[in-house]
């Protein structure tokens, strides 16, 4: 199982359009796969199309975390009742709901103990395996505070998602500075997966300057493809659709680029990770 946070320093950067894409990709590859939404504005979850019953969200699930039943609480994404399967069995695609409860573990001072509730609940729904999925996305608010430090101590990757702008280049690199620490200090075996830069402008000088800027200060953890802005980015998200299934041929070109950024989130992210175990 493999666990990725999505974060960045910044707000409104694109973590959860990010997240969305690459659920999107994993739905039509037929990856088994888990969206927890850690952000207490639980944007992911309205874009996941989540009809909930009586199932617990995050939040409540991570205050009981030792007791915390995940298999019990995750409900399925809204987008399998329009995916396309030939007759064989329906994909994975769950969701741990986020809700403004977790808000209370957003703190610039959570406690080491308060930092292993969320791996706590993923470890008891993994117990021997069993947990049924093959990649966790963890979609986090937007702070360096306790639910993004929760989601890195539960992770062995970070995605960083960047706007090529000054500000976002530099709030970056302070996040590469932040996971470095984390690291070293709580989690020995956490990688940053890359850094995808979102609402990229073809033709804007400034964005490619930015882009430039970003490869020489980051190498090859900026990762490619770049993931151009869309004019109907909102319209796919406000829909609540999988841009795998919007038609037209943006969606289309959109798609294509979350398949290929999945592949690299998975793939590169080994090789780093063997690199930095050396
Ligand atoms: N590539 C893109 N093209 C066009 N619009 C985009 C793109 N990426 C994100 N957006 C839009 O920008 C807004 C912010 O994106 P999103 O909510 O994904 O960011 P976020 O980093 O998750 O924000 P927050 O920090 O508030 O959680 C949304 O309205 C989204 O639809
Ligand atoms: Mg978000």
């Amino acid at each position: 199982m493999q666990v990725v946070s999505i974060s960045s320093l910044k707000g409104g950067v694109g973590k959860t359009s990010v997240t969305l894409g690459l659920a999107s990709a994993a739905l039509a590859a037929g990856i088994p796969t888990l969206v927890i939404d850690l952000d207490p504005h639980a944007d992911a979850t309205t874009g996941l199309g989540v009809n909930a019953r009586d199932q617990l969200d995050i939040g409540q699930m991570i205050k009981n975390a030792r007791k915390a039943d995940l298999g019990a609480n995750v409900v399925p994404s809204g987008w399998l009742a329009a995916h396309q399967h030939d007759g064989g069995t329906t994909p994975t695609l769950d969701v741990a709901m986020g809700s403004a409860f977790s808000g209370i573990y957003d703190r610039p001072d959570l406690g080491k103990r308060d930092l292993r509730r969320l791996s706590t609940v993923l470890a008891n729904a993994d117990r021997d395996g069993r947990a049924p999925y093959q990649l966790v996305l963890i979609d986090c608010p937007p702070s360096l505070n306790g639910l993004t430090r929760m989601a890195w101590t539960a992770s062995s990757r970070v995605l960083l998602v960047a706007e090529p702008g000054l500000f976002s280049v530099a709030g970056t690199q302070r996040t590469l500075r932040a996971i470095e620490l984390f690291r070293t200090e709580f989690a020995p075996a956490l990688v940053p997966a890359g850094i995808v830069a979102n609402r990229v402008r073809t033709g804007s000088n400034e964005h490619a300057y930015r882009l430039g800027e970003m490869k020489t200060m980051f190498g090859d953890l900026l990762l490619s493809p770049t993931i151009p802005e869309q004019a109907n980015w909102q319209q796919i998200q406000g829909a609540a659709h999988p841009v795998h299934q919007w038609p037209g041929d943006s969606a289309k070109n959109a798609s294509a680029l979350f398949d290929r950024l999945l592949d690299s989130v998975l793939t590169q992210s080994a090789t780093r990770s063997r690199l930095y175990r050396g």
